[in-house]
This record gives C-alpha cells, structure tokens and sequence, in this order.
C-alpha cells in the first residue's frame, strides 16, 4: 500500500497539474469504449475519470482500489481533470456473484432507502449531504459570531415542552419514565439567563403518526434563546439567519445545486425584509383562496403551501389565537387570546421551518396557563425559578435543519436530506 507518490483528494486534484499522485477510492463507473475503458473513480469528495488502463477492465463497480498517475487538464472531463495511470492497486474486489445493488437503473424509492448505507455514494444523496453540512456549518458560524454561547441541552427529559401528545417514552432504570426531547427550549431559557444569548443544535424526537414529506420523527433543529429580548426580535434573527444561510449555499455549493437541478432564482430571491403578516390576515388570504381553515384552527400543510404561493420569499405570520400554541406563549398586550408567537413559512411550498416566539416571563400568569394546559408543576418546578429569581422578558426559536436542508435543495421529501432518515415507517438501516 505504501507509495512514495503524495495521496490527494480528487478535489484537490486540480492544484496538481503536471504532477503524479496516488488516488484512494473506489471505483464508480466503467465506460467500454472499444478497446479504450473509462473508469470514474470517486474517493468521497469528486469523481475523476482516467484513460487506458487495462488491468482495470473487469473491476467491478465500487470494488476499492488505489491508483497513481499523471494529473492532466482535460477540459471535457467532469472536474476539469483526468488521471494517467501508471500503475494500480485492487484493494477489495466486489465480488461477480454478488455484484453491487444499486446500478443506474430506476430503483424505486423503497429499495434505495433499504440500500440507504450504500445509497449515500451515489451523486444525488451525496449533493444534498453536502449542502446540508454546509447548511449547518452556516448556521453555526452565524450565532457564533454574533455573540451566541453553544449550550447543549438533555436529550432524556422528564417533562414535555411542546404538548404531551407526540412524546417518545422511555424506560429509565427502576420505576422512572422519561421522554425523548421534542426541543431544547426550557433548558434554554435557564441558559439564557446564564449567558444571555446562546443556542442548542441537537436532534429532537417527535411521536407524529403524520406520514407527511415534511415530517420524521427525529430531526434536528437548532434553537437560540435570548434574554431580555422579543417578538421582533425573534422576526429580526430569523430572516438574518435565513438569508446568511442561503447565501452561504449560493456562495459554496453551485456544484451540488446543479446536480440536483435546482432553479438557484428561486434561491436568490430570499432576500430581506420577508412579509410579515397577521395570522387574522394570513387566515383571510388562505380563505380568499379556497382554504376551509376559520378563525382559531391551525394551518395544514396545504394551507402554508398557499399562503407560500403569495410571496417569492419567506413570510412571517404572527399572533396565533394562544389555544392552538404550546402553554409558554406571552400573550399579546392588546388581546390576550392572541400568542406573541411567529411562523415562518419557507417559500415554493416548503412549509413552516421557524416557528418561535416571546416566552411569558411573569411567574403567576405561567403558573395559570399550566394549569390550563393540566400540566403538573413539579417537573416544571425549576423551569418555574427562572420566574422566581431576576425574570426578564425574553425569547427564541426553533428552526428544523432538514426541513431548511430540503428547501434549499429544492427536493420533494425531507427524508432524503438525512443520512439515515427515521420516520412512521421506517427506522432501518
Ligand atoms: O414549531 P416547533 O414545534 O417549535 C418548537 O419546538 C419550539 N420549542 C422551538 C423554540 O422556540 N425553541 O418546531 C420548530 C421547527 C419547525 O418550524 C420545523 O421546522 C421543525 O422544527 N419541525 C420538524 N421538522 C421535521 N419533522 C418534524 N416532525 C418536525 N416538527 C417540527
Ligand atoms: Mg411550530
């Protein structure tokens, strides 16, 4: 295995010009085109295609390999470059009987996700993984640099946040249950009292028998809370947020967005300030459009696909009638049925991938809206004492990764922009 020759990335290839080099990888593709073969090796981070080597012509695909040779310019070459290889190294040969199971051909969504651990290789799953790390690396860069402090938050938790009805139980030795964390926020609010601004980037577990592209049952979600903060300030961090990401992807990764033939218009167009509207206004639109929805119920996938029609950017809807939010919602000064909380719906149909809000700060009105919402006070006895000592008005946010992940993508179904996805039915492989 050893080479003198340097071992680089295919897609650091292109700054070795002239140079040999030993390549790591395996081998994706083999084009016969008379006597002359065409293997596509891919190592992870490129495909690079190399000319003439004969000893490879039976290698069957994604059998591991190293070889070395001459990086050359080659214009019509994917990547811009090929390899002459001078000599070559079969590493693990994939075997004639039991040859590699996906191929080119249509496999149909079932097998794939089945094939999920040997899927990921392939072009598609591997463009939309890339944007996602770039989505979260964006994410990270941009509370970290504007005075967020990361705290991570328990996944085990003894108390629900957002309603008890999607909670996933779990034995805890002897006689304890907890659950599976739905959101970081509780913990973030003691946090934020800690440090002021901080965030948690975690995954969150959903018991949500929706069989919805929008929906699995594990996802990850990033949360930032901020003390003495508001409404308008969640609105504010959101579309920063937002368009920093976006524009990170635009910026590193044209490549992956071609792959997935993404109309990157539709992605230069999210730009601030995004609309913000009443969700007494954005209940008035969605009937003016046929929606059954009235006054107090909550929007359906398909109401925040017409409400997204509207606009060519992200929108803001507002006050939300407080029964259909969760039990920690500030009410409005003015009319107090009303939620201080905020919905963003993504554009092209993406649905809702904010949604956050002004937390009640005032230690009796929390104690009444939990005892409204027949929650018990003891496992929320300590979130309680963040009412009890130096209570400030204060604020945050959830935004899902995945649902953001297949946004940017433009991809129909949010199952394929985790690697291993988890969903009503599915949790192999
Ligand atoms: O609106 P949600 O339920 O808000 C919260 O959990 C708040 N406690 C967050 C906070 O204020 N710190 O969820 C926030 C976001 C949604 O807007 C959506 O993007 C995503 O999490 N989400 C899901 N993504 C994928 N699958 C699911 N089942 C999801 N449920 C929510
Ligand atoms: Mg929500």
């Amino acid at each position: 295995m050893m080479s003198s020759l340097p071992r680089v990335r295919i897609a650091d290839a292109g700054k070795h010009a002239g140079e040999s080099i030993e390549i790591a990888g395996w081998l994706y593709n083999l084009r016969r085109s008379g006597k002359i073969i065409f293997p596509l090796i891919r190592d992870g981070s490129g495909t690079l295609p190399e000319t003439l080597f004969e000893e490879l012509r039976n290698l069957t695909q994604e059998s591991s390999l190293l070889v070395r040779g001459k990086v050359r310019a080659e214009a019509r070459a994917p990547g811009g470059y090929e390899l002459d290889i001078e000599s070559a190294q079969v590493l693990q040969r994939v075997g004639e009987e039991q040859p590699y199971p996906i191929t080119p051909k249509d496999h149909g969504t079932e097998f794939l996700f089945d094939h999920r651990h040997l899927h990921l290789r392939s072009r598609r799953p591997h463009a939309i993984l890339g944007i996602r790390h770039e989505v979260i690396k964006a994410i990270r860069d941009y509370f970290d640099s504007n005075g967020f402090t990361l705290v991570d938050t328990p996944i085990f938790t003894p108390a629900a946040c957002e309603g008890t009805t999607t909670l996933f139980e779990v034995d805890y030795f002897d006689e304890e249950k907890v659950y599976l964390t739905q959101s970081g926020q509780l913990y973030n609010e003691a946090t934020a009292m800690a440090f002021g601004k901080v965030y948690t980037f975690g995954p969150t577990f959903r018991a949500e028998k929706s069989k919805t592209r929008r929906h699995l049952t594990e996802f990850w979600m990033v949360e930032p809370e901020m003390a003495f903060a508001t409404l308008d300030d969640v609105k504010q961090t959101a579309e920063e947020l937002i368009c920093f990401m976006t524009r990170r992807v635009l910026a590193n990764r044209q490549e992956e967005l071609q792959v997935l033939e993404r109309d990157v218009a539709r992605l230069e167009s999210i730009q601030p300030p995004f609309p913000r509207i009443s969700y007494d206004d954005a209940v008035k639109i969605l009937q003016a459009k046929g929606s059954e929805i009235q006054w107090g119920g909550d929007f359906g996938g398909t109401d925040e696909t017409l409400l997204s029609e509207e606009f060519d950017r992200p929108v803001m809807v507002d006050r939300f009638p407080a029964q259909i939010k969760a039990f920690y919602f500030q009410p409005d000064e003015l009319r107090p049925e009303l939620a201080l909380g905020v919905d963003v719906i993504a554009s092209e149909g993406y649905g809702e991938i904010v949604g956050g809000g002004q937390r009640i700060h005032d230690y009796n009105l929390l104690v009444q809206k939990m005892k409204e919402h027949n929650l018990p006070e003891e496992p929320y006895n300590w979130y309680l004492d963040l009412r009890r000592f130096g209570s400030v008005p204060h604020a945050g946010f959830g935004m899902g990764v995945e649902r953001a992940v297949a946004w940017m993508c433009g991809i129909e179904h949010i199952r394929e922009t985790i690697a291993f996805p988890r969903m009503l039915y599915r949790t192999r492989p």
